[in-house]
């Protein structure tokens, strides 16, 4: 088979316009793998780092230099020369090789660059897809299943100015069409959305992540029923064709991050109410038979951990609570979170793990245990790499989270799309 000849990096821009990091992977054989790493807006504390220069002088300290330095000087040398196909050995080499917690030294976007490039790599010199490689190389079972999508629809918190306190509202397909009629159902939802708006001469500009981002919004409730409107005006049925999803990226509106979690209070600015942990568990709960919910995410802070069990008592079985910030993508923070009963499903991110095979291992404990998988893209700096699309195929995730508009977004599902096509035609 083939050996890993050359490894290139470079600094790129990503969606928000700081920079971000491009490896390219090349075997002996002469096939190339390229891949872009993404990071977070509203990261978690106890993600894998994220390695900026710090050198004010450029980019505002963002640089990537001391990444780019980190896979020439270290990551390369120990990677060359190596099967390409050894995505497992070479991921626990490079983990070895960082030796902290998390990836502190060597920096978390330089070893996923590496990692996901030598799975396209790989891949290419396989002749395969990249979820059909992803497939055999950690021995997943093959469904036919695709992931719904769930559609970023109104965002606040970080992600936008002024919005609401709750960082997403998102519509998710229910039922068994295909993908592309699942994106076609959203974006028609998602027009309808733009004239609710409109008429409530509310803004329809875009935020982080593609969705509308109006300023004065009345209350954190107001876009359930936007959204509830939206699917009927657009001809499908909420609760049967697609229903709601939130993320409420809790730990952004927690008023002292270092405050004691047992005695966390909440900042809901836009109803200018500071709740409890047990108040804003009864805030949300009244939203439960309301609305026709499909998932809740982060929806207490990833420090309130007694919180959690709560909560997930309070939905009772009614829809899954995934854990983001809470979990980020660590099999054994998920372990904890599922011993606890914390939550019942796992959003996933390459780039909170730090390396492909951390990221495959983290799905296959969901899988394990009955639970969802929901890949998802990050808010603050997306790239145009859709690797997390083809994850998502090859663990048979149950969503995709992503934006609706923005070529960073777009790409995710018109990859999905692609695939579908694929396997249609094999
Ligand atoms: P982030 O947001 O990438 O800014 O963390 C996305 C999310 O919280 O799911
Ligand atoms: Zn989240």
């Amino acid at each position: 088979m083939a050996k890993i000849k050359k490894i290139t990096a470079s600094e790129i821009l990503a969606s928000g316009g700081a920079p971000s990091l491009e490896v390219t992977v090349m075997t002996e054989g002469g096939f190339v793998g390229e891949a872009s790493v993404s990071y977070g807006a509203s990261a978690g504390t106890r993600e894998a780092t994220v390695l900026l220069d710090g050198d004010r002088t450029r980019y505002n300290g963002k640089g990537m230099l001391m990444a780019i330095k980190n896979i020439n000087d270290i990551l390369a040398p120990a990677v060359v020369g190596v099967e390409v196909t050894s995505q497992i050995e070479i991921d626990e080499k490079m983990i070895a090789l960082d030796g902290t917690e998390n990836k502190a030294k060597l920096g978390g976007n330089a070893i996923l660059g590496v990692s996901m490039a030598v799975a396209r790599a790989a891949a290419a010199e396989k002749k395969m897809e990249l979820y059909e490689y992803l497939r055999e190389t950690y021995d997943l079972e093959r469904t036919s299943r695709l992931p719904k999508p769930m559609i970023v629809m109104i965002e606040g918190g970080k992600h936008a100015d002024k919005t609401t306190d709750l960082q997403e509202f998102c519509v998710s397909a229910l039922g068994d069409r295909t993908a592309a009629e699942n994106v076609r159902m959203e974006m028609e939802i998602y027009e309808a959305l733009k004239k609710i708006l409109k008429r409530e001469k509310l803004s329809t500009n875009v935020g982080n992540e593609g969705a509308f981002a109006p300023n004065g919004i009345p209350s954190n409730e107001a876009p359930l029923s936007y959204l509830v409107e939206a699917m009927t005006v657009a001809g499908y049925a909420p609760g049967v064709d697609c229903g709601i999803s939130l993320d409420a990226a809790a730990s952004e509106f927690l008023v002292d991050k270092n405050a004691d979690p047992k005695n966390s209070i909440y900042d809901l600015r836009v109803e200018n109410k500071k709740l409890t942990s047990e108040e804003l568990i009864e805030y949300y709960a009244q939203w439960i038979e309301k609305y026709p919910f499909v998932s809740w995410e982060d929806m207490l802070s990833e420090f309130d951990w007694e919180s959690w069990p709560k909560l997930l008592n309070k939905i009772n079985g009614k829809f899954p609570l995934i854990a983001d910030d809470l979990t980020v993508t660590n099999k054994n923070i998920w372990q904890e979170a599922i011993d606890k009963k914390a939550a019942n499903a796992i959003l996933i991110k390459l780039n909170q793990a730090g390396s492909v095979s951390e990221t495959i291992d983290c799905c296959k404990l969901a899988i394990e245990n009955g639970m969802w998988t929901v890949p998802s893209h990050r808010g603050g700096g997306e790239t145009n790499d859709t690797f997390m699309v083809d994850l998502a195929v090859a663990v048979g995730a149950e969503y995709i989270k992503c934006g609706p508009t923005r070529g960073e977004r777009v790409c995710k599902y018109n990859r999905l799309m692609k695939i579908e096509d694929q396997i249609k035609v094999k």
